[in-house]
């Protein structure tokens, strides 16, 4: 027997019949984000392995642990990306976009990769919907992005949302603060994991998304960023959640809200929805004002998010479908094949969505399969040149005259 493959762990097949609501989801974003004058951007699958590595960060899990890295036949170490916010200010950078009218605003949908353990919500390969804000530092834009995002999240659906938002400050704060943090940490390193331990010089903030009962007890009495935060980073801070409330939109304040990725600088803030599991993250982003110029470009303040399609979809009742097609063209004899490939070839033309019978079925079968596709009508061409329609919902069928059978299906 030869061996049968499977997709590879962690990655799935989207079928025919995931299609429809995944479509529904994709043009919502198209429509939220586009009616906000967002432009649609894609940046290659893979990227130089360094620009996740100096973007997202050496000390970070994606880095360390969860990135498909390899060399490619010419000896570049290659990877497929992790995120989309590195490639997309790579590109910023790459394509002069400072000289645009800023912010520049642009929004993304594709496949990205992490090797993570797979569970309900959590895959190798899966899917996100970001946009990204570059060339501003106003409040404006935190509070519109989130805005949008809310927007997108409800409006297709996502139950039990509930928004978590908090500041990192910017760099000056943050070194003083890791410091206390650090200071802090190694006061009670008797408490806390091992993995948090080894790394309270490389990246402190990780003790805030450690899971093990001793390091979360010390860091529930940590001191938080929040109280740290000062002058213009306390100002914007405050801005943003004064515009959250204007619009209406009710938020959590997180103090010690950490993301797992390096770049980001003031404003986070994360989407979960309660009817996911473990895995209830269904969005997230931030400022990230350091990266640009991280990776070579001029200073320059940004801002995105990007949400998991994977989790809204599962975080989402799917709405019902309409029927697919709107008619049916059958055969009653053999010998009208020809003239019903015609016939359907023309009706697609028009407009309209038609299917026939590409395996051979008895008139019965035809319709029986009709049926399946929900076809609204059925267009029976029989031996004599004659021709039947009949209405699938109310079973009603009279004669039509083929001559114009095209105009009236096409007219309805
Ligand atoms: P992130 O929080 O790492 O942020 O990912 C965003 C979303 O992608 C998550 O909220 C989750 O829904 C989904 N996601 C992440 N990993 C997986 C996985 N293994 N399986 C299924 N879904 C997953 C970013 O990626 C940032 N680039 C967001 C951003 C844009 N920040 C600023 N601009």
């Amino acid at each position: 027997m030869p061996e049968r493959f499977q997709a590879p762990r962690g990655t799935s097949d989207l079928l025919p019949e995931d299609e429809p609501n995944r479509m529904r989801l994709l043009n919502a974003g198209r429509e939220v984000l586009g009616r906000a004058g967002y432009g649609s951007i894609e940046t290659p699958i893979f990227e130089d392995t360094a620009l996740f590595e100096r973007s997202v960060g050496a000390a970070t899990d994606v880095v360390q642990k969860e990135m498909f890295t390899f060399d490619d036949r010419g000896g570049r170490s290659i990877t497929l990306r992790p995120e989309g916010t590195a490639p997309i200010c790579r590109a910023y950078i790459e394509h002069g976009m400072h000289k645009l009218a800023q912010p520049v605003k642009a929004w993304y949908v594709g496949p990205f990769f992490r090797y993570e353990a797979p569970q309900a919500g959590r895959y190798r390969q899966f899917h996100q919907l970001g946009a990204e804000t570059i060339g501003s530092d106003s409040p404006l834009v935190d509070a519109e992005l989130i805005g949008l995002l809310d927007e997108l999240l409800r409006g297709f659906g996502v139950a039990a949302l509930e928004l978590r938002l908090g500041s990192l400050g910017s760099p000056g704060v943050r070194a003083t603060y890791r410091e206390e943090l650090r200071a802090y940490l190694r006061d009670h390193e008797a408490d806390l994991s091992e993995d948090v331990r080894s790394r309270i010089d490389e990246n402190p903030l990780r003790a805030f998304d450690a899971a093990d009962p001793g390091t979360q007890a010390v860091v529930a009495e940590a001191p938080t960023i929040l109280e740290r935060l000062d002058g213009e980073d306390a100002d914007h801070f405050a801005e943003v959640r004064a515009l959250l409330d204007q619009a209406g939109i009710s938020y959590e304040i997180e103090p010690r809200l950490v993301r797992g990725l390096d770049y980001y600088s003031r404003t986070l803030f994360e989407f979960h929805s309660a009817e996911l599991g473990a895995q209830s993250q269904v969005a997230g982003g931030g400022r990230y004002d350091g990266l640009i110029e991280e990776l070579g470009g001029a200073p320059t303040p940004a801002a995105g998010w990007a949400a998991g399609i994977e989790r809204i979809l599962l975080a989402a009742a799917p709405t019902p479908e309409a029927p697919a097609s709107d008619v049916f063209v059958a055969v009653a004899d053999e010998s009208q094949k020809r003239r019903a490939a015609a016939l359907v070839a023309e009706l697609r033309r028009a407009g309209l969505a038609v299917e026939t019978d590409l395996a051979g079925r008895s008139l019965k079968g035809q319709l029986k399969h009709a049926d399946r596709v929900g076809a609204a009508h059925v267009l029976i061409l029989e031996a004599d040149g004659a021709a039947q329609v009949r209405d699938m919902s109310s079973g009603e069928q009279r004669s039509i005259d083929p001559a114009s059978a095209m105009e009236e299906l096409a007219g309805r």
